[in-house]
């Protein structure tokens, strides 16, 4: 059996952890420094496995050791937004908390894909992989299939039709800047322009950049956990099955869409070797220069953390 870790037992770490013993990937160990929460929540996703019919097994601990020979190493651990706050400000709580997840898990895992959820999300992914020096096939964060599905979410309220047959593409950084490409999203082919009048578009796309600031503000205490962690195992299984799976996902770029040197929301393949490829679209002016305010968002929090972690 393959063998998962998730740093950080908390809401979204929990929701991570059900999905993926949901899909019987792979035995799931979730890590926590509070004593107890990751055991409670690892033994009570246990218990429901024989309901399931799942022989996934989880258990949870408050010690590193026990992440050892992980095939992936999932990082949730940090503190999630409040209203009013943007992924941005949990910079200096979380970058302490990931870079230390990193290092220790890479400990007793010098072979895992890493996967990292923690905000401000692109610039957590760039942190991990500077504390890793891993290649950057193996260090990927999630928040593009997440932005996406928000978007198909919200055109299958709009046209009533099946989520199934709704393909939208969000790139960018994971923030308020990101980019819904809607000359690239389609419902069963048919360009989304097609379907919906100009202003419906334009407020599904605004709904869409700012999908996570709208659950924060109706919760009050947290963020969202069920799509990021629904997420994260689409990502898990592409990587264990080496589906070869083609989403957006944030991943460390070297000139591609012309950006060095940071992390950003782009499609790519995900497979076996992890990122295995960076696909480049074709973008018109509109939709470069709208990745261009998007990078320079993203940039700026790049640099924020250089100086913080000295890196
Ligand atoms: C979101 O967009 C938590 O960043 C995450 O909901």
């Amino acid at each position: 059996m393959k063998k998962i870790s998730i740093i950080g037992a908390g809401m979204t770490g929990a929701a991570t952890a059900h999905w993926l013993a949901e899909r019987e990937l792979a035995d799931i160990v979730l890590v926590d420094v509070v004593e107890g929460l990751p055991q409670g929540k690892g033994l009570d996703l246990l218990q429901a496995m024989p309901i399931l019919g799942k022989d996934t097994h989880i258990f949870g601990t408050n010690d590193y050791a026990d992440t050892k020979d992980s095939d992936i190493v999932i990082i949730t651990a940090g503190v999630a937004r409040k209203p009013g706050m943007s992924r941005d400000d949990l910079l200096t709580t979380n970058a302490g908390i990931v870079g230390n997840a990193a290092v220790e898990t890479l400990k007793h895992s010098p072979n895992a894909f890493y996967i990292v959820l923690t905000n401000p999300l692109d610039t957590m992914s760039y942190l991990t992989l500077k504390r890793t020096s891993l290649p950057r096939e193996r260090v990927v964060g999630q928040a593009g299939i997440l932005d996406s599905a928000r978007m198909r979410a919200f055109v299958a309220m709009e046209t009533g039709l099946s989520v199934e047959n709704i393909q939208c593409y969000v790139l960018g950084g994971h923030g308020d800047e990101m980019v819904p490409l809607t000359r690239h999203s389609n419902i069963a082919g048919v360009p989304l322009k097609e379907y919906l009048p100009p202003d419906r578009l334009a407020a599904i796309v605004e709904r869409t950049r700012k999908g996570g600031g709208e659950i924060v503000n109706l919760l009050k205490t947290g963020s969202a956990y069920y799509a990021p962690g629904a997420a994260v195992a689409q990502m898990a299984e592409a990587i264990l099955k080496d589906k070869k799976l083609v989403v957006p996902c944030s991943a460390y770029l070297q000139g591609e869409y012309g950006l060095e040197d940071m992390y950003f929301g782009v499609p790519v393949v995900l497979g076996a070797g992890g990122v295995e490829k960076i696909i480049e679209y074709q973008l018109d002016d509109e939709e470069r220069a709208a990745l261009q305010r998007s990078a320079a968002s993203v940039r700026e929090t790049h640099e924020a953390l250089k100086r913080l972690m000295s890196l």
